[in-house]
């Protein structure tokens, strides 16, 4: 796997030099100092930076007989090197020797910084992804980990085979992404695919979205209307988060399970069911039934065949591929190009633990790719996102009102974009006239204006 960003500096100035390591260590980067040429040298010989900041004038062989030195060598490695104003003469010389680019003394941090990026983004192609756009296909279930290959194989088992599946998995590790790709790959992939979330239901409303009405079966059933058990036709139908459905409709849904027909509501007509059955559960139904939340029949006649979906962090080899498939995506959707990802930024995903899975990881993929500000998904940007925590988790923010949260989160989106508003109505998925509205109702202001 890839390095980490590793920097060595060169310079005599030891105030200077403590301040500079004190800053990249903060960033996470591998950092080592020299207060003269030789020992510089020495050095970057030995750790083969990806970067090394070089002060032109040393004690002892010169910043520029250094330099000359690493080409002699053939080392290559990214140097930036500082100059004062009146060495104009030198910093000409550095560059026609190879030096990526020059800073002037006083040192301003933030220039230091655009220049170690743009180095960084010069990184030759093995050290980082490149991401090509031809190709992307939507809903693809991307991975090579081993429990992945093994859920491929399922899918492909199941395609002939209409059993009920039952799909198990934490939160965002891709549970409706397998159910689409079950019915896909079906031989029913024309048929329609219906998904039905059972923590929605709107329980009066239940049996007529389930089953159809048929016309003045009760007030406001003006006319028939199927429900999602039949527009399913021999398609799929898809029970998501079953966990939260309540125990008396347990029952009902157990009961049609078990005979396949039903009627509409204020119909005698049976008729037949023939949709295969698949549902998802991010909790744990077996212990569920244990303490009597859920009926043990029903979770019988779910699991005739379960696919367990293991979270990201036990599949960290699945990352690198995701982090290229979902960028490709996301440049789709925000309009952004973002060519090269460089490993040392894919191994900062490696690291991270993703409890929210490769959702969390598309959220955090969207931030970094809209705050990029060239082709290239820079480690730092990488390592800024990781650390503010994703999921505000205070009781304090839980008791905020909605709007006060819906403001706070259009704000956060209109700052990533800069306040580019067709962007940040891309990403909120709304149109551009309501997010203005919004934008006026909730008196949301630009930063600084
Ligand atoms: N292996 C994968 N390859 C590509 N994209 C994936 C993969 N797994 C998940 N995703 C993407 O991650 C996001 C979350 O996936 P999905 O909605 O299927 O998760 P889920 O398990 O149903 O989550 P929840 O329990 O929160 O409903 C989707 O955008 C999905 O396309
Ligand atoms: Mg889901």
């Amino acid at each position: 796997m890839a390095k980490r960003v590793e920097i060595v500096i060169v310079d005599d100035n030891l105030e200077l030099l403590e301040s500079l390591e004190l800053y990249f260590r903060e960033k996470g980067y591998g950092v080592a100092t020299a207060d003269n040429g030789e020992a510089g040298l020495l050095l970057i010989k030995e750790r083969q930076p990806q970067i090394a900041i070089v002060d032109l004038r040393l004690p002892g062989i010169s910043g520029l007989e250094l330099l000359q030195a690493l080409k002699l060598e053939g080392i290559e490695c990214r140097t930036v090197v500082i100059t004062a104003y009146q060495e104009m003469e030198t910093t000409v010389q550095a560059i026609k020797l190879g030096a990526f680019d020059y800073l002037h003394k006083p040192i301003d941090i933030d220039l230091l910084d655009a220049v170690i990026d743009k180095a960084l983004s010069d990184i030759p192609e093995t050290e980082s992804i490149k991401v090509v756009d031809e190709g992307f296909k939507e809903n693809t279930i991307v991975g090579r980990s081993h429990e992945l290959k093994e859920i491929f194989k399922i899918i492909g088992l199941l395609s002939e085979v209409k059993t009920t599946v039952l799909i198990a998995g934490e939160s965002g590790t891709g549970k409706e992404l397998v159910a689409r790709a079950l019915h896909f790959h079906s031989s029913s992939a024309g048929e329609p695919f219906i998904a039905l979330n059972c923590s929605a239901i709107v329980e009066n409303l239940l049996e007529s979205e389930l089953f159809g009405h048929e016309q003045g079966s009760f007030t406001g059933a003006v006319a028939t209307k199927k429900g999602k058990f039949e527009i399913a036709g021999s398609g799929t139908l898809f029970l998501d988060e079953i966990s939260e459905l309540p125990l008396h409709l347990q029952a009902k849904i157990l009961r049609f399970m078990q005979e396949r027909e039903f009627e509409r509501v204020g119909g005698n007509r049976k008729i037949k069911f023939n949709a295969r059955i698949i549902a998802a559960t991010n909790r744990d139904l077996g212990q569920m039934v244990s303490q009597g939340e859920f009926r043990e029949d029903l979770y019988f006649r779910l699991k005739v065949f379960e696919i367990d979906i293991p979270p990201l962090r036990k599949r960290k080899e699945d990352i690198p591929l995701l982090v290229e498939y979902l960028v490709k995506k996301i440049n789709r959707t925000t309009g952004k190009k973002i060519r090269r990802i460089p490993m040392a930024a894919i191994e900062r995903f490696i690291e991270h633990d993703w409890p929210g899975n490769i959702r969390e990881l598309e959220n955090v993929l969207t931030r970094a790719v809209v705050l990029s500000k060239d082709d290239c998904l820079h480690e730092t940007n990488v390592v800024n996102l990781l650390r503010q925590p994703q999921t505000p988790q205070s009781p304090a923010l839980q008791l905020k009102s909605l709007s006060e949260i819906e403001a706070q989160h259009i704000s956060h989106v209109l700052d990533y974009c800069q306040w580019n508003i067709s962007q940040a109505a891309r990403i909120l998925e709304i149109t551009r006239p309501t997010l203005r509205n919004k934008i006026k109702a909730l008196n949301l202001a630009c930063e600084g204006s």
